[in-house]
Formats: structure tokens, sequence, C-alpha cells
């Protein structure tokens, strides 16, 4: 069998993606990380993706006993099930909880968006991709700069440029997006232009003086926002006494997370969108929507081309500043592949389960 894990919002997404692309003895295993309908269910229901044949309900508050009782459980079902190639996307703790027990078991492992780095090791995600990246049998890398990275940093696994599983999807939902806007947004703001707003990084809902200072830039700004926030947010806002500041702005609009294709129709009808999320920021150059990315440094500084995407530091000066620019020039098109990551992962896969170590 071939086994992909997922545990996360993004995870789901870029299954979601490829999973048509799957043979017919893939087995999903969903770790229970993300549990909210909004931040799990909804993909699965929306998204036309097989349900997971195993949710393992893990639901730990700290990252090691998280990782610990996921490579508990997944080295059960990936025994149980006779799985000999492990898939996992990114760089959550799911993933990489998937990628250790792969590795434990001496099964085969693909990393989907491999070679991705932002160079800051303080970051989680950061140390967990270059985790799995190293090892991994196969790296797909969705950029040429993802590969330049895979060989600079001589992963021995085999790295495979396939273009981005995001990208595909997004063309494929391209038609509907262009559509009018979900019926809730249009109720909350009508015709009026808006930012979107999307904050759930460690260093922005953790460290109060970022959070009080988006908080504070959002109030300042004069346009309506629309903001689905993350639960992480959420409890840090709350725990912060400022969720019912941001609740009672009459021009900030707070809503629960949406579903991909809300969440894309409401993104490419967007003025512009601050984020400090990694798809995001990727799918806002797709819709080419202008991004303001609130941390100083991202995964894909292929969207910073012509301030497309503006990376800046979480200050309040900084964030009404960026606001003010607009991008300077095209965008450089086929930095994400054509649509085909895919057909080129599955194809991958297959050769690579076709072959002994
Ligand atoms: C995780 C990923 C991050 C990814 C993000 C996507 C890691 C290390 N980080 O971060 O790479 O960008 O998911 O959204 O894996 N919570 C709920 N309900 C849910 C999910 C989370 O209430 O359905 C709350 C819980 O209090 C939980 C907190 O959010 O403790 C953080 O969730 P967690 O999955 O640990 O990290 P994320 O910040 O979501
Ligand atoms: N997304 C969504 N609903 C939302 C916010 C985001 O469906 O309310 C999607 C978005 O389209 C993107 C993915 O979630 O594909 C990004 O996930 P997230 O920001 O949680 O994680 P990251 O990409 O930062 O790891």
């Amino acid at each position: 069998m071939l086994a992909a894990i997922v545990g996360a919002r993004p995870n789901f997404i870029k299954h979601a993606a490829l999973a048509p692309y799957l043979p017919d003895d893939t087995f999903l295993v969903h770790t229970g990380q993300h549990y909210d309908y909004e931040m799990s269910r909804i993909f699965f229901d929306q998204l036309e993706m097989p349900t997971p044949g195993v949710n393992l309900g893990i639901r730990e508050k700290t990252h090691s006993a998280q990782l610990g009782k996921m490579l508990l459980g997944l080295e059960k079902v990936l025994v149980q099930y006779d799985v000999d190639t492990v898939i996992v996307y990114g760089d959550t703790n799911s993933s990489l909880a998937g990628a250790l027990c792969a590795n434990k078991l001496a099964l085969k492992l693909v990393h989907i968006e491999a070679g991705v780095r932002h160079f800051n090791r303080s970051v989680p995600e950061e140390v967990n991709r270059v985790l799995i990246d190293h090892i991994s049998n196969l790296l797909m890398c969705p950029t040429e700069l993802a590969m330049e990275n895979a060989r600079r940093e001589s992963c021995f696994g085999e790295a495979v440029l396939t273009g981005d599983l995001h990208y595909d999807l997004f063309l494929k939902v391209a038609d509907r997006l262009k559509q009018q806007l979900p019926s809730l947004i249009a109720d909350l703001i009508g015709n009026e232009p808006y930012f979107l707003v999307t904050i759930h990084r460690a260093s922005n809902t953790d460290d109060l003086r970022n959070l009080e200072a988006i908080v504070k830039a959002l109030l300042t700004l004069k346009q309506q926002i629309v903001f689905p926030i993350h639960p992480r947010t959420k409890r840090a806002l709350e725990l912060a006494g400022l969720y019912e500041i941001v609740e009672n702005a009459t021009h900030i609009h707070l809503i629960d997370p949406l579903g991909y294709v809300d969440f894309m129709r409401t993104l490419i009808h967007s003025e512009r969108v601050l984020t400090d999320s990694g798809g995001v920021q990727k799918e806002a150059y797709f819709c080419k929507v202008p991004c303001i990315t609130l941390r100083n440094y991202s995964p894909w500084p292929e969207t910073q081309i012509n301030q497309w995407n503006q990376v800046i530091v979480p200050d309040v000066q900084s964030i009404l500043t960026a606001v003010e620019k607009y991008p300077q020039g095209e965008q450089v098109p086929g930095l994400f592949g054509k649509g085909t990551a895919g057909v080129t992962i599955s194809a991958a896969i297959h050769q690579l389960r076709s072959t002994s170590r």
C-alpha cells in the first residue's frame, strides 16, 4: 500500500490536488492535528477527497507530545496496512512524524514540496522541512529554487522538479473563482473593496509585540478587512484581551476559516492580502493580488518579483507603508509549473515503487 499522511489544513489542500493521480492502493491517514470542522472536514466534504481510512485523533498541545503520539499511532497503522511507500506534504508536524516513521520502518519516503527554504532555523516548520528532505527517497521540488536548495544540501534522495500542487488546484477551480463573492462575504462588505487577512504563525500569535502591532495596524487601516481567523489566532487574541477590540471594529469582519473555494474566491476579489501563511502568499501571486507578508522572511521568494509580495517586519509603520505601495511591474509566468505537478509526482512515485532501493 501507498500511505499519504495528512494532519493540517495545508496538507489537505495539497492532497486534494494530488489524490486524483494516486494509484488505487493509496491509503489516507489523518493524524488529527487539525480537527475543527472548518480546519479539516470541510476540505474532504468540498474537494471531493476520499475520507481518511484512519484518523488518529491526536490533539496534544506541545510539539514533542504531538510527535511522540503520532509516531506511535502511525507505526501501528503503517505496519497493519503493509505500507511500502509513504507520502508526506510540506512542513507540518504531521509530515515530520510520517517521515520519521517511514524511516524507522525502512519504507520508501516521498516528500512533496521539498527543497523549499526561508533559511530561518528558529522556525519549527523550516526545521521540519529540512529534516524530512534529508531522509526522503524522492524530493518533489515545486520550483527551480527548491531544486537548487535540495542540490546544494546534497540530500541523498532524487530531486525532481514537479511544479506546485497549489497551482494545479488553482487552475482547476480558476473558472469558478471569478464568479461572484461567497454570499457570506458579500453580505458583510457589499461592493466595497476590501483587504483579506490571515494570521497564524507562532511568531505573530505567540509574540505579543507582533500581535499587538498587527492589531494596531488593522485598526488604523481605512479599508474594509475580511479576516477568516485561525483558531490559534483567536485564542491568542482572547488571551491578550484584544479579541473584543478587533471584533468591535466596524471595518474588520472576523469570520470562521473558509473552505478552499470560498477562500480563493474571497482572495481573487480582494484588493490586497496581508498574511503570514506560506500557501496564501503563492495563491495571492496566482490570483495577481498584491501580497504583504507579515514576517520578515518568505519560503516563496519567487513571489517577491516586482513587489508582488512585500515581505516585511510586522510593525505598525512597516505595515502602513507597505499598504501604500503597489507592484512595480509584471509577474514572471511559469514559476510554479504548468498545472501538471500531480501527473509528474504520480509518475515519479510509480517509478520509485517499481525499483528496489
Ligand atoms: C500548523 C503547522 C503550520 C501550518 C498550520 C496551518 C506545524 C508545526 N505547524 O500550525 O506549518 O502553517 O498548521 O494552519 O505543524 N487549533 C484548534 N483547532 C484546530 C486546529 C488547531 O483549536 O482545528 C488550535 C489548538 O489550540 C492548537 C493550535 O491551534 O493547539 C495550534 O495548532 P497546531 O496544529 O499545533 O499548529 P498551527 O499553528 O495550526
Ligand atoms: N485556506 C483556506 N481557508 C482559509 C484560509 C486558508 O482554505 O480560511 C487555505 C489556503 O487557500 C491555502 C491553505 O489554506 O491553500 C494555506 O494553509 P495555512 O495558511 O493554514 O498554512 P501554511 O500554508 O501557512 O502552511
